[in-house]
């Protein structure tokens, strides 16, 4: 069995909230509402997953299966200069974006696709200098949502949901890989997809993710992360920034 890596979040807060950062051979299920930092998060995991282990990082490389279009690659740059003021290297953002693997997903089967894919993408890199650990779904919900509509059709979705994250977890497993996903929960009450707290995916995401995070909005440029039904830490919240530079305390 191999060692369980962490991967920081760039925040203290946030780190020692899940015990230390995110941990590979585990689905962190990140969830709140639109503008939360679910994409924020997403962006500086992808960041520092390449970072030395000394500064937090895995040396690895990152795979973001993107289905909402939100990927900013100026965004990741930004991020890399902020690294400046942790560590005076000489940070170049080329250096990193060339190691972040983006594949965009027009719908739910393409997005099961892609994960496959991805399997073969790091396996082509394990033996290079950057190994894949990371891999992102952001958002993993979304296309489901949106393509499965009705009541008939919810086991159907939930099936296919069930299979994909078993994918996912299958590839965190292979490859020592943290994966990510983000899941939006609404605003306001929705009468199909029951109570706003809950995250879309409901049980069959409860299930599979070893990480819950909730994370919500709170003064300014200040995050809430709240740490849900976590195995082996105690439940608990965090402040954090999402800042020019990145994340922060
Ligand atoms: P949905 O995908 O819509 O569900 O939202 P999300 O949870 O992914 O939100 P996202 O991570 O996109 O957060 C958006 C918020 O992050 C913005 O409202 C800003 O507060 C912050 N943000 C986004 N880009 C920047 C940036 O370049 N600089 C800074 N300082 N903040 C940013
Ligand atoms: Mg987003």
């Amino acid at each position: 069995r191999k060692l369980v890596g962490k991967i920081t979040t760039g925040s203290r807060n946030f780190d020692e909230l899940l015990g230390g950062g995110m941990e590979t051979q585990a689905i962190v299920e990140l969830y709140g509402e639109f503008g939360s930092g679910k994409t924020q998060v997403a962006h500086q995991l992808a960041v520092n997953v390449q970072l030395p282990p000394e500064l937090g990082g895995l040396n690895g490389s990152a795979i973001i299966i993107d289905t909402e279009n939100t990927f900013r690659p100026e965004r990741i740059s930004q991020m890399v200069m902020g690294l400046r003021a942790i560590d005076d290297r000489e940070w170049r953002p080329e250096d990193f974006l060339k190691n972040i693997h983006v594949a965009r997903a027009y719908n739910s089967n393409h997005q099961i696709l892609l994960a496959e894919s991805a399997m073969e993408l790091a396996e082509s890199l394990r033996e290079t200098e950057h190994p894949v650990r990371l891999l992102i779904v952001d958002s993993v919900t979304a296309h489901f949502r949106a393509e499965y509509v009705g009541r008939g059709t919810l086991a159907d979705r939930q099936q296919k949901l069930n299979k994909h994250l078993h994918d996912l977890m299958r590839f965190a497993d292979l490859n020592n890989a943290l994966i990510l996903v983000t899941n939006q929960v609404m605003a306001k009450p929705d009468t199909f997809f029951g109570d706003p707290t809950k995250p879309v995916g409901g049980h069959v995401l409860g299930h599979t993710a070893t990480f819950r995070v909730y994370l919500r909005k709170s003064k300014g440029d200040k995050r809430i992360a709240r740490l849900v039904d976590s195995p082996s830490m105690p439940d608990g919240e965090a402040v954090f920034s999402v800042t020019m530079e990145g994340l922060r305390d």
